[in-house]
């Protein structure tokens, strides 16, 4: 499924590659597919390849490019790391994600003893920080392809690279102002997309390294993103989620600048489209307009997510985030007023430098207060080359624990209590997918994020459908379908 449509076959590989993108990867993208076509006749089987996503939904999104090329010029996607073509595609928001990828990469060596064809690519955050590509380069010598956050477009070249040279191929950028636009996109599900309205984040909280793996703020022009999500709804897609880092801060950098609630205004219009999810927001960031633009809407998702990461003061302001605990709650009261029954979901740092008990109950006080129909909870990991990395006063582990269990209790007791708030009541569900521990049953999304699971057959997939949600386990609904 991809969102453009470029005939390979039609692109001259004679001579030079062109110098301007897309072009200059539908020349490389032309090329591999020759190579494809003849390894696959050698071997008597199609290539294959997996990319494995580590991380966000950013980085997802980027896997579903990464993917895209690939199928472009003739791999077949498999579940299975016994592939010809294995690709990492890493974060490093927290220590352990580049702990699990180094874990994963023992595994991948032994892969590859056994078939010698086969070739591994790193890409992604964790390729953005030098130690890591130092270390690799030293240290995992199977590795083929190493590429950053910035280049993903240009993994056709890169792999062309490796095939002409044999020599492990780094290329990590420091930063780009570049949007390469018109590339192929694999889509996981046929009827729900990710877009990309922007890259990269300005805010430079202090204990996250976002800022420097990803780069600067950059949005994508409106055009472009209506273009994409008109070409996938006539594809199939029903709902979107718009991703940025920060989408509140969206069209700041454009040159006739546009708002996140312009921009919204925009999407809704388009026919055929049935919901809008975004993500992530920044409560300094998140405008009265929006607030509207969402409470008038036929499809924004009742479901907003709004990280607070600390309801202390104190540490917001060490965490740079701009805000205080009363301005989050009073924006909070705002967004309830416009919308009494949205779905609120949060992140929370636990154990950040210098976090006392009267800290935290600053921040369990906040949790009780908003009362999140979810929230993500992390213990505070320590980023080199962060501002909070070098502060003095990091917490201790044990203690950190201890509050985050209490968090996670408090947060856990209210979600429990939230969502019971709709028993009995008939919602509109997407139907995603046949339920993956009981296949009488099919999984559908309600609007504000929670998964209701109903007897139903298959071909109600990608639709929208009531359903009566009978009784709620927790966290989630058994239902029944309404005729
Ligand atoms: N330690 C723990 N959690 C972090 N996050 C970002 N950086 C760190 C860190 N150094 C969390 C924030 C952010 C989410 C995506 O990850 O809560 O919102
Ligand atoms: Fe990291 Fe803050 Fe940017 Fe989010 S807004 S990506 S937490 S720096």
């Amino acid at each position: 499924m991809d969102t453009i449509s470029i005939d390979l076959n039609k692109i001259s590989t004679a001579g030079e590659a062109p110098v301007n993108e897309p072009e200059r990867q539908y020349y490389f993208m032309a090329k591999l597919k020759e190579w494809v076509k003849q390894k696959s006749e050698e071997l008597g089987r199609p290539l294959t390849f997996i990319t494995q996503t580590f991380g966000c939904q950013m980085n997802a999104k980027d896997s579903e490019k990464l993917a895209g090329i690939l199928e472009e010029i003739g791999y077949v996607e498999t579940d299975t790391e016994e592939a010809d073509f294995v690709i990492y595609n890493t974060c490093t928001v927290r220590e352990n994600a580049n702990t699990r990828v180094y874990g994963r990469l023992g595994f991948l060596n032994s892969l590859k003893k056994k078939n010698p064809d086969m070739l591994i690519a790193l890409c992604g955050c964790m390729m953005q920080e030098d130690v890591v590509v130092e270390k690799i380069r030293k240290s995992y010598r199977f590795v083929d392809i190493i590429f950053g956050t910035h280049n993903i477009f240009k993994l056709a070249e890169l792999l062309y690279n490796r095939l002409q040279s044999k020599r492990m191929i780094i290329d990590i950028w420091q930063g780009t102002d570049q949007i390469v636009e018109d590339l192929p996109s694999e889509r996981k599900y046929k009827f729900k997309a990710g877009v990309n309205i922007m890259y990269g984040c300005n805010n430079f909280c202090s204990y996250c390294i976002v800022p420097y793996v990803r780069g600067r703020e950059r949005s994508r022009n409106p055009e472009d993103i209506i273009k994409e999500i008109k070409d996938m709804v006539a594809d199939g897609v029903v709902e979107i989620m718009l991703l940025g880092q920060n989408v509140n801060s969206y069209g700041k950098t454009l040159d006739k600048p546009m708002t996140f609630a312009e921009l919204l205004l925009e999407i809704e219009k388009i026919e055929g489209l049935e919901r809008i999810r975004f993500m992530t927001s920044h409560p300094k960031d998140l405008s009265d307009s929006l607030i509207e633009v969402m409470k008038n809407s036929k499809k924004i998702c009742n479901h907003l997510h709004l990280p607070v990461q600390s309801g202390s003061t104190k540490l917001l302001k060490a965490m740079n985030r701009k805000y205080t605990k009363e301005q989050y709650l009073d924006l909070v009261d705002r967004i309830k007023t416009a919308m009494p029954n949205i779905s609120l979901t949060t992140d929370i740092i636990i154990g950040f430098p210098g976090e006392t008990e009267e800290d935290f109950l600053d921040t369990l006080d906040v949790v009780r207060k908003v009362r999140y129909d979810s929230a993500y909870t992390f213990l505070y990991s320590k980023r080199t080359g962060t501002p909070a990395a070098v502060m003095e006063t990091q917490v201790e582990e044990e203690v950190a624990k201890e509050r985050f269990n209490r968090l996670l209790k408090e947060v856990q007791d209210i979600s429990a209590d939230l969502t019971k708030r709709d028993e009995g009541t008939v919602q509109t569900a997407l139907v995603e997918e046949i339920n993956n521990q009981d296949s009488s049953l099919l999984t559908g999304r309600l609007s504000n994020n929670v998964l209701v699971h109903f007897p139903g057959c298959k071909e109600l997939i990608g639709k929208l459908v009531d359903v009566k949600l009978a009784e709620c386990k927790g966290f989630y609904y058994l239902g029944e379908l309404v005729e």
